[in-house]
């Protein structure tokens, strides 16, 4: 028996942990901690695998067929890798080397997955059992025989006691990861300085905009109201190795609004043209391509954590996790009727980084 503090009613180790329903004392209706039953176990069910030893060598098949597929899978992920190298010439091979690396892979994980489960499930032990839970806190002794541990661990390492031999330690622990941060440093270009790439993009004043992937430039006619284009800089397939890391920069989507919808700021009034607005498609949270534009409410959707952005209002961020609206581009018509841009974008393009002013 145990004494509990419940009206000084004593409680047996079975009420701790069973069920034990609405009580009355001393005239006085009492709900128990306890009045919801502990509903117990579903009745036993056996499995197929438990009594058919045919069906349990045809599990035990499935299981290790299923393992081997997994490691054709990470096999064929390798050769992908090897097969369809990335030309950064042709985007198409990005493309292939993708789909074939990610057939590879989640064929691997897929098999993987359920064969862990189909073992779990059809062959491991299905004995049911109740752990009960017990509290978190060790016991005063527990906790007393913890300390004296550490100590004497202290005590036959010196690790206290030899200073120096500590100092150096946490130091070489504290350098030892430092060179992995140096080495990111390597996927930046080597020959030019990085923050300045960053905050710079193939726009300039003059540059016609074009559809995108086939460079056709664009004339303010062709984009009729409601309609968005993905476009790029024009010239840009033309860069040596087709600079895909300057298209990444460098992609807008370009959308034709009702001007009467637009609301613009007094120094971007000249940014757009006869309602076509020109926005980077880098989200500014970590820098997916924005592509869903919806008409009806003009909003833009990151697909990837589905932030959303007002293009009638800059591109404010309404919805998601990005913090800042998408930089927008200043568009003119050339004399021909094509749309150009005026300058580059007045502010780098995507995610926030360290130096970004
Ligand atoms: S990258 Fe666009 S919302 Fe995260």
């Amino acid at each position: 028996m145990a004494n509990d503090d419940n009206g000084g009613k004593d409680l047996t180790a079975a009420d701790a942990h069973g069920a034990r329903p609405s009580e009355a004392s001393a005239g006085t209706a009492v709900v128990t901690r306890d009045a919801i039953g502990n509903p117990g176990f579903p009745p036993h069910r056996a499995r197929m695998t438990d009594s058919d030893p045919t069906a349990e060598r045809k599990a035990e098949r499935s299981v290790y067929t299923l393992f081997y597929l997994s490691v054709v899978g990470s096999v064929w992920a390798i050769a992908a890798y090897i097969i369809f190298p990335i030309d950064a010439a042709d985007p198409g091979s990005v493309r292939l080397n993708n789909l074939f690396i990610g057939l590879g892979l989640s064929l691997a994980l897929l098999a993987l997955g359920i064969g862990a489960v189909h073992w779990g499930k059809a062959l491991m032990s299905d004995h049911e059992g109740i752990d009960i839970r017990h509290p978190v806190r060790g016991t005063e002794e527990t906790r007393a025989r913890a300390v004296e541990i550490f100590q004497e661990a202290d005590q036959e390492s010196g690790f206290g006691r030899r200073t120096l031999i500590r100092n150096s330690l946490i130091g070489a622990l504290i350098a030892f990861p430092l060179p992995a941060v140096v080495l990111f440093r390597g996927l930046g270009p080597q020959d030019e300085d990085p923050v300045a790439l960053l905050e710079h993009t193939m726009w300039k004043k003059g540059t016609r905009l074009a559809i995108d992937p086939s460079g056709r430039p664009i004339k303010a006619s062709d984009v009729t109201l409601g309609s968005a284009f993905h476009v790029i800089p024009e010239g840009l397939q033309d860069l040596e190795h087709g600079k895909l890391e300057e298209k990444a920069k460098a992609a807008v989507l370009l959308m034709r609004l009702d001007p009467a919808d637009l609301i613009e700021a007094p120094d971007r009034k000249g940014w757009s043209y006869d309602g076509i607005v020109a926005y980077s498609k880098i989200c500014t949270h970590v820098g997916c391509p924005v592509a869903l534009y919806e008409q009806q409410t003009h909003h833009l959707l990151c697909p990837c954590h589905q932030s959303q952005f007002d293009v009638t209002n800059h591109c404010e961020v309404i919805f998601g996790p990005a913090k800042r609206p998408l930089p927008q581009l200043p568009i003119a018509v050339d004399s021909e009727g094509y749309l150009i841009a005026q300058s580059d974008f007045t502010e780098p393009v995507g995610p926030s980084y360290w130096e970004r002013h």
